[in-house]
């Protein structure tokens, strides 16, 4: 395997004298790559050496295939999802699937799935997933819950200002043929107040991007966080609400949030207020919404998120959906969005980079940091010095007197590290352990798999 790192180290020997003792900075850096080589993590494999085959659903991104591919993982990719029959009918050939919202992995496929070792969502939300049928199998689950945060703050942007300047409605009139140019009632949003509802990983970037427009920025958070820049948290939402000009949700749709913002809220916001809710449908009261549009309370919103959405594109946005959908519709000075707050081709890239390398780790080494349904477990790597070590990757039952039985299946070995956590009915434990002989491993194998809590046995070589 070439080591990029022992090239680097190679080209310095060349081009200087040998140094003892770092006695200056780039002595000290020249010192500290010469002995990089003795940290690199060795690339680990599975003992049965199975050539790795991984399924890709959905169109998902290319890069990701090229990061499969360089790994020498065999990748199938397809432009569509798949149904419930035909997964169960393929889902036996491949070690790893990825998947975006439209596949289903249900228990059914999960038990037709029997070399299945990890699942990857190439998307935000996992509830495509059966997630506890999966954890059950041994399948880790993995997302990518963050890679569009930027995407998302830099839509509010564009519609703090689109409101603020009722593009929507100028570029409506001038559609129908009618020129309005007009400044009543138009704004820079430099000076004004944007209140944050929700300050993390949206919330947090969108307060950088507003000040940077000139804006001054509140948030209200159920928890304490270190304002970035000249922002403040504010002890209430009703404080938030009776100071800002700009309100934006983003918080998570939990019990605590349905209807954060009903009748009530609205009527605490300042007279002529702006409204965005970029966050998750049900966290607004949508009739309380109108009502205050209605009645000028609040100026204009923005809309990317609804209580019901429709399945497909093209389907259609009305009324059998969401009762209020065309009284929505027919507002001017609202801007509706197809929940596309991180729909970009950055948020894409990211999706599939982050994706990606979650699984490769888990194949590769057994890391299941980040896993939505699985306890989250990771080793510091083996390193490439350590020639003999190998990785022991166990799935069990959470129940007692494993680890008294799997640690006794190691004892006549040095383990050199070892880790072990628990969710729900699954536990899954990491040892590396040293000086095993090939017999040896098929032999310790055998015998931690067949303890009675056993879901999965790996062990990486
Ligand atoms: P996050 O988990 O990083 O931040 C959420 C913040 O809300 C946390 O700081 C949390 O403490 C706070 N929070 C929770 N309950 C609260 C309450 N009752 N009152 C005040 N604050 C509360 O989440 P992130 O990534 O910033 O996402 C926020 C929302 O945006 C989520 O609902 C997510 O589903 C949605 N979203 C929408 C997208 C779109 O396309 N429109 C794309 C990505 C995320």
């Amino acid at each position: 395997m070439t080591n990029p790192i022992n090239i680097k180290v190679g080209s310095f020997a060349a081009s200087s004298s040998p140094v003892s003792t770092p006695s200056s900075i780039h002595d000290h850096f020249r010192h500290v790559r010469r002995h990089e080589h003795e940290h690199v993590p060795r690339v680990l494999h599975p003992i049965d050496n199975e050539d790795i085959r991984v399924l890709l659903l959905e169109n998902i991104s290319l890069d990701a295939v090229q990061c499969l591919r360089a790994k020498g993982f065999h990748v199938d990719h397809h432009t569509r999802a798949m149904s419930e029959d035909d997964l169960i009918q393929n889902i036996g050939n491949y070690h790893a699937i990825g998947i975006r919202s439209k596949t289903k992995i249900t228990a059914n496929v999960v038990k037709a799935a029997t070399k299945l070792l990890v699942i990857g969502c190439f998307c935000i939300g996992t509830n495509q997933v059966d997630l506890p049928a999966a954890a059950r199998a041994g399948i880790p689950v993995f997302n990518s819950p963050f890679s569009n945060s930027r995407s998302v703050a830099e839509l509010v942007m564009a519609e703090v200002v689109g409101l603020s300047r009722q593009l929507f409605e100028r570029s409506y009139e001038l559609r129908t043929g009618i020129w309005n140019k007009q400044s009543k009632g138009c704004w820079e949003v430099r000076g004004k107040t944007l209140g944050i509802v929700g300050y993390g990983h949206i919330g947090s970037q969108l307060s950088v991007l507003a000040e940077a427009f000139g804006m001054r920025v509140l948030f209200h958070d159920i928890v304490n966080i270190m304002p970035l820049g000249q922002a403040r948290q504010v002890d209430s939402l009703a404080t938030l609400l009776a100071e800002s000009d700009f309100i934006t949700l983003h918080v998570p749709e939990l019990p605590e949030t349905t209807n954060m913002i009903s009748y009530s809220e609205f009527a605490k916001m300042k007279k002529g207020a702006y409204f965005i809710n970029n966050a998750r449908g049900k966290v607004v009261d949508i009739p309380a919404l109108i009502d205050a549009l209605k009645s000028g309370q609040v100026a204009g919103a923005a809309v990317d998120v609804f209580p019901f959405e429709p399945a497909f594109n093209g389907a259609p946005f009305d009324d059998q959906l969401n009762a209020w959908a065309s009284i929505l519709r027919g507002m001017y000075n609202v801007m509706l969005t197809p929940h596309i707050g991180g729909s970009t081709e950055e948020a894409q890239r990211m999706i599939g980079d982050e994706v990606s390398q979650a699984v490769t780790r888990y194949l590769g080494y057994g890391s299941t940091f980040g896993a939505v349904n699985f306890p989250e477990v990771d080793l510091r790597a083996i390193t490439a010095e350590q020639g003999t070590h190998i990785r022991v990757c166990h799935v069990h039952k959470n129940q007692p007197g494993v680890l008294k039985q799997v640690n006794d299946a190691l004892s006549p070995y040095n383990v050199e590290k070892q880790y072990s956590d628990s969710k729900g009915e699954v536990a899954y434990l990491m040892a590396d352990i040293a000086d095993v002989s090939r017999r040896d491993l098929n032999h310790l194998r055998d015998r931690i798999s067949g303890t009675d809590a056993n879901i999965l046995t790996r062990f990486l070589i």
